[in-house]
Formats: structure tokens, C-alpha cells, sequence
């Protein structure tokens, strides 16, 4: 069987005469952590809204386990998404809230239970099932956010941004703990960034995106080696060389 889980064809998307995505192909193994990662503008939300099929490209195609899926409505591809803002339903506990998606697929009751409780205890949420989004810390919600999104059962989840108006020290737990529940759950992770350094610490590999293009697509490690191609030296080498002395200072008892 194929490792691989999704492949995209020479993508193409305009918004008006504005050529947003432009000859988009890449593929993503089962199991991968991937970062499409680049700055604002620059499409990364307009890919992922395409692979979730909330856009339709102008041309171009899109395979789930090598069946194409490019005009099949979100529905029908099962994926599922973690937005920046948690997306939660304010008006619902959050035991409603991550048992909604179940509900609408006819899951019987005992099985819904059982499948949130346990979801909710792996991110750790077993005490607040009673709490409205609104008494949860913006940790907690995404947690939440991801908590619904997984009870799905999806071999794909998609992520935009899902770090950005979190709190350093929240962020970099929250990424430990999806990279556990991606080990835990055997599933696949694209996330959306804009910031290099979460691309950095959390993906196997990082598709970088420069005004609807791929530029490169590599590793962490092998992307950091590219610095000859200008775009990745000031995005990225710079960027982490900057961050790597400010740190290094610190360690050093001095200022950056
Ligand atoms: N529905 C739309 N109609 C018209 N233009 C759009 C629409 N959605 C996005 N755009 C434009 O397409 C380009 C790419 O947008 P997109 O949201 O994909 O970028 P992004 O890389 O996700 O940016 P950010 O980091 O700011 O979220 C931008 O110039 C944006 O203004
Ligand atoms: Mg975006």
C-alpha cells in the first residue's frame, strides 16, 4: 500500500485577476507533520481551504489515498479543521460542543460518551466537560478545538494558525502535546503558519509558500541549508539566526 496520503496536481486559484495559488504540487505521506509555512498573503490558507474543499481551484487536482477528491464537498472528504479563534460553539458546553460532529452522524449515544470522555481526557479536560467556551482559558479552547476535531476520527487534520493567539509557554506545550496526539491517533497534521519557528520546532517537513508559489519544499534541517536562494535567506535563515543569538545571549546572562 501507498505511504502516501495526499497529493496535490499543479494547483491553480485566482481571486479576480489576482493569481493566488500558482501551479501548486506537492504530496504529503500518512503519518507526516507539515508546515506550509511563508508570509502573510501568500496563500497558505487558500491551499488549505482548497485541500479541505472549501475553494475550488480553477485547475488542478487533488488525491485522498490516490482517489482524486479536487470536486467532492467538505462533507464528503471527512477532513478536519483547527482554526486560530477555536471556532467553538459559545452557546454549547464543551461536552456538546466536541460530541456535535457524532451527533450529526447518528452515533449512538453510549458510543458518542465514551468517545468524548476519552478524548477529552488524553488533552486533559475531563474536569471543565460542564464549562461554556467562555469560563475556558485560551489554551483550553483550542484543546477543546482540537479535542472535536479528533473524536471525528479523520486520518487528516488540517490546522491554520492554530498557535497564534496563544501565549508563549501555552504554545509550546499545545505543540508537544498535538505532536503526542499524533503518534496516539497514527494521523496525519498540515498546519498553516506564518512563524518559523513553530514550523521549525514541530514539522518533518515544510512546504514554504512566496507569493502563491512553492519555493522549496525540504526539511527543517535541509531548508536551513538554503540560503543561497535570497526569499529563504532573509524568511528563514536570517530570521533564525536572529532568534538563535537572542537566545544564546540570554543563556549567557547577557541582553540580545
Ligand atoms: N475570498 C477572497 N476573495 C478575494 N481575495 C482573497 C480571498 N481570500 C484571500 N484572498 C487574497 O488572496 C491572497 C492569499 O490569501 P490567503 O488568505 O490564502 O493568505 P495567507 O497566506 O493565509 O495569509 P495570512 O498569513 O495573512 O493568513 C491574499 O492577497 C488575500 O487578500
Ligand atoms: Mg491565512
Amino acid at each position: 500500500m501507498s505511504s502516501q496520503l495526499l497529493r496535490i496536481e499543479g494547483l491553480n486559484k485566482h481571486y479576480g485577476a489576482q493569481h493566488v495559488l500558482k501551479d501548486i504540487s506537492c504530496q504529503v505521506n500518512k503519518g507526516e507533520f507539515i508546515s506550509i509555512l511563508g508570509p502573510s498573503g501568500c496563500g497558505k490558507t487558500t491551499l488549505l481551504r482548497s485541500i479541505i474543499g472549501l475553494e475550488v481551484p480553477d485547475d488542478g487536482r487533488i488525491f485522498h489515498n490516490d482517489v482524486e477528491i479536487t470536486h467532492l464537498p467538505p462533507d464528503k472528504r471527512g477532513f478536519t479543521i483547527v482554526f486560530q479563534d477555536y471556532a467553538l460553539f459559545p452557546h454549547m458546553t464543551l461536552y456538546d460542543n466536541v460530541a456535535y460532529g457524532l451527533k450529526l452522524k447518528k452515533m449512538p449515544p453510549a458510543e458518542i460518551k465514551e468517545r468524548v470522555m476519552s478524548t477529552l481526557g488524553l488533552l486533559k479536560l475531563s474536569k471543565a466537560v460542564k464549562k461554556y467556551p467562555s469560563q475556558l482559558s485560551g489554551g483550553m479552547q483550542q484543546r477543546a478545538a482540537i479535542a472535536r476535531s479528533l473524536v471525528l476520527g479523520s486520518d487528516l487534520m488540517l490546522l491554520d494558525e492554530p498557535f497564534s493567539a496563544l501565549d508563549a509557554v501555552v504554545k509550546v506545550d499545545l505543540g508537544e502535546e498535538l505532536q503526542e496526539l499524533r503518534r496516539q491517533f497514527d494521523i496525519t497534521m498540515i498546519m498553516v503558519t506564518h512563524d518559523q519557528e513553530e514550523a521549525f520546532s514541530l514539522s518533518d517537513r515544510i512546504i514554504l509558500m512566496n507569493r502563491g508559489a512553492i519555493e522549496a519544499d525540504a526539511t527543517p534541517a535541509d531548508l536551513y541549508k538554503m540560503g543561497d536562494n535570497p526569499f529563504i535567506k532573509t524568511f528563514i535563515v536570517d530570521q533564525i539566526n536572529k532568534r538563535a543569538r537572542y537566545v544564546w545571549a540570554l543563556s549567557r546572562g547577557g541582553s540580545a
